[in-house]
């Protein structure tokens, strides 16, 4: 039986994401309102224009432009307008007047996180943003509650669909990286400004944001490390194959510990690496999402599914509402994010991986010493070595395939200076890390 009073619902936007949780709330209506314990009235939905392109889900009467006046009457506001102003500013303003916030908005926690936090800690209010990372993929819950006890050791991520698409279509089809732009373009995967997937902007506020949680503390968006997908070549891609490995775009967070190099820290990164075939997140292929999960107690996780999307994205913000609708019924304060722990972000010199170098060497004696010389000289140890040889006739060069063991990031960008400058190498064809052996 129902018999708290309806709670208020406000939703800010009314895009792909905004049209899906009106027509949930308003069609889920009376399962929604068994489910908390009181009826969620939608009182208004906060555009820019009233006469702008809508899903027919929505209904007119409830537009509004008037988005300061609608949060002021509201128990619980949703944005999904995406963009930092004036969603920071809408939503600084709801949790102020003692609403709960949902929102789905990364780049606005990634940059502006913690004056949010603190904002909803002087109130007691809570915000909940469980769609900002992944869309429908439950991360940020398992974060904050599940994993609550243990303690998360790394994360390594697939958390932008339409490079993965992108990747997936190189590796699967052998198009070129520009080919499989215009598929992934064609179907609506990448953002208006491609940079933001391409050049992993989008997955470095991701990571940023699973970081902090994972961790504790606060990471900065400008400390996330990021390399982008455009310079992968169609070459890179079948070696990998060859090789058993698949190239992903990786935005990988974790814990270093103090060092003869410095402090201890969180990295966070993004990057394209080769990851082994047989590893579970090489399965994760077109468009979707996975994230994987390393702690102390729990071991392996890996969470799967759609990491973008208007329905998507409006499951996660419901559950989010659920969430949130319930705490008001029940009362009480609910969860805060706890960044306790205070660590600095480090940089991607401190990091150990190891690296697959592809060079072009002059076909000589002594050429093959040299370049172990090299490895040797930094301290760095090489795991493996393929040489095949081109132009046997003329000007004889040989390609050299050299994998390495974990080293320091710091001394493998050592060695691939000195390569670089060495008389014996005509060129290095590629570099790339490789996470997940
Ligand atoms: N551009 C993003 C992606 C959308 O490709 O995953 C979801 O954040």
């Amino acid at each position: 039986m129902i018999e708290y009073r309806p709670l208020r619902i406000a939703l800010l936007g009314a895009g792909s994401v905004g049209g899906q949780v009106a027509r949930l709330l308003l069609e889920n209506k009376n399962e929604l309102a068994a489910r908390v314990g009181a009826e969620l009235e939608l009182i208004g939905i906060a555009v820019r224009d009233l006469n702008g392109k809508r899903d027919s889900a929505i209904p007119r009467e409830l537009l509004t432009t008037d988005a300061e006046a609608l949060i002021m009457t509201a128990d619980i506001v949703i944005e999904v307008m995406g963009g930092i102003e004036p969603a920071r500013t809408l939503i600084r303003q709801a949790l102020l007047a003692g609403a709960d916030v949902i929102t789905a908005n990364k780049a606005l926690l990634a940059n502006h996180s913690t004056e949010l936090f603190d904002v909803a800690e002087q109130v007691g209010a809570q915000l909940y943003y469980e769609a900002a990372v992944a869309a429908a993929i439950p991360i940020i819950r398992p974060l904050r509650e599940s994993l609550a006890g243990d303690k998360v050791i790394r994360i390594m991520g697939i958390v932008n669909g339409s490079t993965n698409y992108i990747l997936d279509r190189m590796d699967s089809e052998g198009l070129s990286l520009e080919a499989a732009m215009v598929e992934a373009t064609d179907l609506g995967y990448l953002e208006a400004d491609p940079k933001l997937d391409v050049e992993g902007y989008d997955a470095a506020q991701k990571i940023a944001i699973l970081a902090s949680l994972a961790f504790h503390t606060e990471v900065d968006l400008n400390s996330v490390h990021r390399e982008g997908i455009t310079s992968i070549t169609p070459a890179q891609i079948a070696s990998a194959r060859e090789n058993g490995y698949v190239i992903k775009l990786l935005a990988v967070c974790e814990k270093i510990e103090a060092d003869e190099d410095g402090e201890a820290g969180v990295s966070a990164r993004v990057y394209p690496a080769l990851i082994p075939r047989e590893h579970p997140l090489a399965s994760v292929r077109k468009a979707f999402n996975a994230v994987f999960v390393e702690a102390e107690a729990a071991g392996e996780l890996m969470f799967y599914g759609a990491g973008a999307g208007g329905s998507q994205t409006a499951s996660a913000v419901l559950g989010d509402l659920v969430s949130a609708a319930k705490r008001h019924v029940i009362g009480g304060p609910g969860l805060a994010d706890s960044a306790h722990a205070d660590l600095p972000t480090l940089p991607i010199s401190r990091i150990t991986t190891s690296y697959q170098i592809a060079l072009e060497v002059k076909d000589q004696p002594g050429v093959l010493a040299e370049v172990a010389n090299i490895f040797a000289t930094h301290n760095v140890s090489v795991e493996t070595v393929e040489q095949s040889i081109a132009n046997k006739r003329q000007n004889p060069t040989a390609q050299l395939l050299i994998g390495t063991h974990d080293a320091k990031d710091s001394a493998l960008t050592a060695v691939v200076q000195a390569l670089s400058s060495s008389k014996v190498v005509d060129s290095i064809t590629s570099v790339i890390r490789v996470e997940g052996n």
